[in-house]
């Protein structure tokens, strides 16, 4: 089975996602033999929320493999300020391009995309859910700093709840051989149970700690995230969680002296700034791997487009998703889709359970 879109990594069999990777290699160390991979093709972006490395990074690697770019990085800026609906804008959309990249605040709000284009769809991004090619950053940084995805105890530290970047690359690291998660939150920013049960599930080791400090020496990967102010109800609840978790070079005198620190960025206080000159803090590299990532998975999904689109199943469930933050709350059109469980029911959108 080969992907047309690339919503979560999780659907794409491992053999495809390592065939991105060792594409990304080669792309990385001869990109000139690349420069006119995708001349006549056209990337659209629509960033429904700001960025600057995921947007600039897709742009950067379509440009660099001769194609162009449309879109929009301000929605108020296209008909999506007059009302114009999701399913509206993508049928458009995918009439001027041969590829979309959307990022959006709602989850599943990417899936939903799939449902109405006629060309590849990339989930750069919706709301809290998942962040599929962020995570093929870290691991293609992983694969290039620490030379293995297997047999690391990795450490993830900060919004946990709401880091759509956590969720996707542990889903994605519970795939590889042996490796154990030390989540590292307050009790308030702690993962969501369906990652939570994933890893149970997984048999997977896995402990939670309140302590920066008292994890660090036990990982092989720290990886750090932002307290992220835009997914919060309101200011006080933000204030109360911000600056509680900060990596400074003190703390870092604990750790292994083969540790690397990733961070999907953007960072506000969770690393001080002295720890960017230790050689163990590859947070920046991360970004220039993920251009080159980018770049192979474009490549990849132009190559898979012929594929037909696999005809829809819809439930037939009536009830609506529980999840405010849902893109079917929203978008009332949206068919249900939900997979049953032993107990309840996931949204195939957003993967609230439902009992
Ligand atoms: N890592 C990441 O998604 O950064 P941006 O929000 O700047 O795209």
């Amino acid at each position: 089975m080969i992907s047309r879109h690339l919503i979560d990594l999780d659907t794409m069999p491992l053999e495809e996602i390592e065939e991105i990777l060792d594409l990304a290699k080669v792309i990385m160390r001869q990109p000139q033999y690349f420069s006119d991979s995708a001349h006549g093709k056209i990337m659209a972006s629509l960033f429904y929320e700001p960025s600057t490395r995921t947007q600039m990074s897709f742009q950067a690697a379509m440009l660099k493999l001769g194609g162009d770019n449309i879109g929009f990085d301000n929605p108020l800026n296209s008909s999506v300020a007059k009302g114009e609906s999701l399913k509206d804008t993508i049928r458009v959309v995918s009439n001027y391009a041969d590829i979309i990249v959307i990022r959006h605040p709602l989850e599943g709000a990417a899936k939903a995309a799939t449902m109405f284009s006629r060309c590849p769809v990339i989930n750069a991004g919706d709301g809290g859910h998942l962040h599929p090619t962020q995570t093929l950053t870290d691991i293609f940084t992983l694969l290039n700093t620490k030379g293995t995805l297997e047999n690391l105890t990795i450490g993830i530290c900060g919004d946990l709840k709401y880091g759509r970047t956590v969720h996707s690359l542990i889903k994605t690291l519970l795939r590889y051989k042996n490796n154990r998660f030390v989540a590292i939150s307050t009790k308030e920013l702690g993962l969501p149970d369906y990652i939570k049960n994933m890893i149970k599930n997984s048999g997977c080791d896995y402990i939670e700690s309140d302590s920066l400090e008292d994890s660090i020496g036990l990982v092989d990967v720290l990886y750090m995230t932002r307290i992220q102010r835009e997914r919060f109800d309101n200011e006080s609840d933000y204030l109360k969680q911000k600056g509680i978790f900060v990596l400074d070079p003190h703390k870092l005198k604990k750790a292994k002296y083969g540790l690397k620190i990733l961070h999907p960025l953007p960072r506000v206080d969770e690393i001080d700034y002295e720890v960017d000159e230790d050689e163990r803090a590859v947070y920046f590299e991360q970004t220039e791997y993920g251009m080159y990532a980018r770049m192979a998975l474009i490549l990849h999904l132009l190559g898979n487009s012929a594929k037909q689109l696999e005809p829809l199943k819809e439930s037939n469930l009536d009830k609506k998703c529980g999840n405010p933050r849902c893109i079917t709350n929203s978008e009332h059109y949206l068919p249900k889709l939900y997979i049953k469980q032993e107990k309840g029911y996931i949204c195939e959108y957003c993967e609230h359970t439902e009992q």
